[in-house]
């Protein structure tokens, strides 16, 4: 088809408008919040992650930060969420009982009580993603994003045209791909590019554990209607969320990725479903993946999903002079070290414990650069990652 984009060209344009972007909102003014120091937020996808952004949003420091509206296409995971965040920031979270916004045009309603400067909180299932960045684009609110931000090619592409938008208009974007901002992480990156391990020559990175999240479904319940029933199991259907590949691995990608400083260029994958009963969700049991970078470089991910087996999480690094441990057991903490042998035994460097959570460290970065009118927009990687 004409309007494929080979994943080469896809990064050389991106790469570019990238730049460009950054000069660009180099030299718009400074903007302020819309009620002065005060940044208002709100919530859209009251579920377990939009409640522990807001709960981020709202443990900030260096000014004010009000929770005021907040929306979900179901009431009960409103309500307990909005009953967790009050009783948590009694002084913050001011939702007056209009601003409590049900149903599949909700998010529309509670971007409108916001203003420039102010954040709204896009946490539901990523097939929305893009629909809600665009409205959020024409109204010229800021956006924290929850990963993944697309679910498929297409929608990829979409979400790199609007983004051209949101840089036009200096809208700050965040996306949760908090390891990013993890200071472990961050340093292990710079010791990396200062040749700490040599020149990378290989990375590996297992998910492997149980069935969690949606990931595995069985029918639908009679009374349920079709649309809630998919979008409560996300991770089981490939339209909602790409998958738990998508959904799952895309952290781990996306560190070693960074720690290469490059993109695959390739990707050869295997996967397979074993007999299940009566699920009927679109994801395998497990995937192996053999991405190679231009380079020549090889990452190898293993995910596996089953009943009864071991877990195993872990990212890594190999160089001609050594190792790196970049995720040792989860997203948080990374607890990143660095190595002279390839056993992972003789150690060169640890980031001291306990680390800042990153998930609050991504917030703090984003309202500083509301506050500081600073260029903020990680749509790109997102999408990439
Ligand atoms: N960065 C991380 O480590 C991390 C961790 C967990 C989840 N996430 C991401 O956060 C997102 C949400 O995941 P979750 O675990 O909170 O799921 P969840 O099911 O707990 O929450 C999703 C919420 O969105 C609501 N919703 C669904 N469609 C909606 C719509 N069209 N409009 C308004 N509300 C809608 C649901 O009713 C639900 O309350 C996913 O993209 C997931 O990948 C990220």
């Amino acid at each position: 088809m004409k309007d494929l984009v080979s994943r080469r060209d896809f990064l050389k344009t991106t790469g570019s408008v990238a730049a460009a972007s950054a000069l660009t909102a180099a030299s718009i003014p400074s903007v302020h919040a819309a009620g002065g120091d005060t940044v208002q937020v709100a919530l859209v996808g009251c579920g377990g992650r939009g409640t522990g952004a807001a709960s981020d949003a709202l443990s900030t420091k260096g000014g004010d930060v009000k929770l005021v509206a907040v929306a979900d296409v179901l009431q009960n995971r409103m309500n307990s969420s909005f009953k967790q965040l009050a009783g948590e920031f009694k002084d913050q979270v001011k939702v007056p009982e209009e601003n409590k916004f049900l149903g599949f045009d909700a998010y529309k309603k509670a971007i409108d009580t916001l203003g420039k400067g102010d954040v709204v909180i896009l946490t539901t299932p990523p097939a929305f993603r893009w629909v809600m960045f665009k409205y959020a684009i024409e109204k010229g609110v800021n956006v924290f994003m929850e990963k993944p931000v697309t679910v498929d090619g297409p929608s990829s592409r979409k979400m790199l045209e609007l983004n051209e938008e949101a840089k036009k208009k200096d809208i700050k974007v965040g996306v949760g791909l908090m390891v990013r901002h993890c200071k472990g992480r961050q340093q292990l990156f710079d010791r990396i590019k200062g040749g700490e391990i040599g020149d990378i020559t290989a990375m590996r990175a297992y998910r492997i554990h149980p069935p969690v999240g949606s990931a595995f479904s069985t029918r639908k319940p009679e009374k349920e209607s079709e649309l809630i029933y998919q979008v409560k199991r996300f991770h089981s259907f490939l339209w909602a969320s790409g998958g738990l590949f998508s959904d799952f691995y895309i952290h781990q990608i996306d560190e070693c990725c960074w720690m290469k400083d490059a993109w695959p260029v390739k990707a050869e994958a295997l996967g397979g479903r074993h007999f299940r009963g009566d699920n009927i969700d679109q994801n395998f049991d497990n995937y192996s993946v053999e991405y190679t970078f231009g380079d020549g470089t090889k990452f190898f991910y293993y995910g596996r999903h089953m009943v009864g087996t071991p877990s195993r999480f872990f990212s890594g690094v190999h160089g001609t002079k050594g190792s790196a441990i970049v995720s040792a057991s989860g997203h948080t903490p990374g607890k990143v070290k660095t190595f002279k042998d390839h056993n992972m035994k003789e150690e060169i460097w640890a980031f001291p414990q306990p680390e800042p959570n990153p998930y609050r460290v991504e917030w703090q970065d984003l309202l500083d650069a509301i506050r500081d009118n600073k260029p903020y927009n990680e749509v790109e990687r997102g999408v990439k990652a």
